[in-house]
């Protein structure tokens, strides 16, 4: 989960990063307000989430606060890469002497902690590290030891901080960290960190991204949700506690395990191939329980989602067995009819492993008309996806 520069400052501020002091406003006579609160020059950022912002004409500086007034205006609206501004950050100006990066992320391809830094920030990071990749520390941070100063030492030392910010880029460094660790962030930058002309060290902008897998243990994190930007059938099946992912496809896929879903992508992509090209609709992991009422919450999202024309459950039995799965899915039926919501578009089943054939011996007996079985989940995928592309006879 991504947050706004004003979040993120709020964290900073939290675990002790210099940041200037600043308020969030969504109407110009708010950002007026705020900038006569802050007193002086100020700036005032549009709030997206999305970098650039200051080349896109998002970030603006004013004298007092009817000129506050006035950029707020500019700026709420503002399109930026795709991001409408509802909210702008008004916040103290600073003089630059200088401009810094530093962040710290989860380095998922070399399974590790990275931290990078350079005495050249304020430019994207992502174009520096391609034009001049020398100009960026990247120093890997072994998790079980984290940051200490010694270690914020030798990062602030590979960039080549100098010795009138040394300590204080340190400080931050360490105080960064921290922020990573306690809010459980899979990033944490700031671009540009400045030294202002009286030699102060402050970060002027900020990113993070919490890691959601973490949030039961920060109550605090669900401010940040951003409920308008999540797809509204993913909101529904986060509230029912589903592993589903919205695609872009028609077919409909259930399946329990997370490597057997991936999977029954792969293959109904591949079989929709060869009709008109319809492809996986949804991901959705049921798990190892299956129990009825996962299976009618997993199919009352599938089914109410326009795009999907057929649906394929691939189920294979393992602790809980075919027979079991096979009941949670005719009760599920019977709780769908509950609900009001029948099941409307053809299902294909595929169940196999632990206790087959009692399993399917229960769909048979069910009888429901618009569920058919098919034993191999090659067959399955080529059945759904012909159901999908409307070719089915
Ligand atoms: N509080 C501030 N005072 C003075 N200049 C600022 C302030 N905040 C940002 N800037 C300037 O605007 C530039 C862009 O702002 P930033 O917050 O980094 O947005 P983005 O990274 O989206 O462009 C910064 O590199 C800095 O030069
Ligand atoms: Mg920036």
């Amino acid at each position: 989960m991504d947050l706004m520069e004003y979040q993120a400052k709020e964290l900073f501020a939290k675990h002790g990063v210099p940041v200037l002091p600043g308020a969030v406003a969504e109407t110009t006579e708010q950002a007026r307000q705020a900038a006569e609160q802050i007193g002086g020059q100020v700036v005032v950022k549009a709030q997206v989430k999305t970098g650039g912002r200051g080349k896109a004409g998002g970030v603006k500086l004013a004298e007092n606060p009817a000129e506050a007034e006035e950029k707020a205006g500019a700026i709420l609206g503002m399109d930026i890469k795709g991001h409408t501004v509802h909210q702008v950050l008004v916040t103290q100006a600073s003089d630059i002497a200088q401009e810094y990066y530093v962040s710290f992320l989860l380095d998922r391809a070399n399974r590790t902690y990275l931290a990078m830094a350079s005495v050249e920030g304020g430019v994207e990071i992502e174009q520096l590290a391609v034009e001049r990749p020398e100009a960026l520390a990247r120093i890997p941070v072994d998790p079980r030891s984290g940051i200490d100063a010694a270690g914020a030492a030798e990062i602030a030392d590979a960039a080549g901080f100098g010795s009138d910010v040394r300590d204080q880029v340190i400080d931050v460094l360490q105080h960064l960290w921290t922020v990573f660790t306690a809010e459980d962030a899979t990033l944490v930058e700031v671009n540009p960190l400045v030294k202002t002309p009286d030699g102060k060290v402050l970060a002027l902008d900020g990113k993070v991204s919490l890691d959601e897998n973490a949030s039961f243990r920060h109550d605090d994190h669900a401010q940040y949700a951003d409920e308008s930007a999540a797809d509204p059938l993913e909101a529904r099946a986060k509230e029912k506690d589903l592993n589903y992912v919205k695609l872009e496809g028609e077919v409909g896929i259930i399946g329990n395990g997370a490597g057997l879903v991936m999977s029954t992508l792969d293959v109904v992509a591949y079989a929709g191939e060869e009709f008109s090209g319809v492809k996986p609709a949804n991901f959705l992991d049921i798990g190892g329980g299956a129990s009825a009422e996962v299976m009618a919450n997993g199919l009352e999202i599938i089914l109410s989602d326009p795009d999907v024309k057929s649906v394929f459950v691939n189920v294979f039995g393992g602790i809980t067995a075919c027979d079991a799965v096979a009941n949670g899915i005719v009760h599920a039926f019977e709780l769908l009819q509950e609900r009001g919501d029948s099941v409307s578009k053809p299902l294909v089943v595929r169940l196999d492993g632990n206790n087959a054939t009692l399993g399917r011996q229960i769909l048979d007996d069910a009888a429901f008309p618009l569920l058919e079985r098919v034993d191999t989940m090659d067959g399955a995928a080529r059945r759904a996806a012909m159901l999908a592309s409307g070719t089915a006879a």
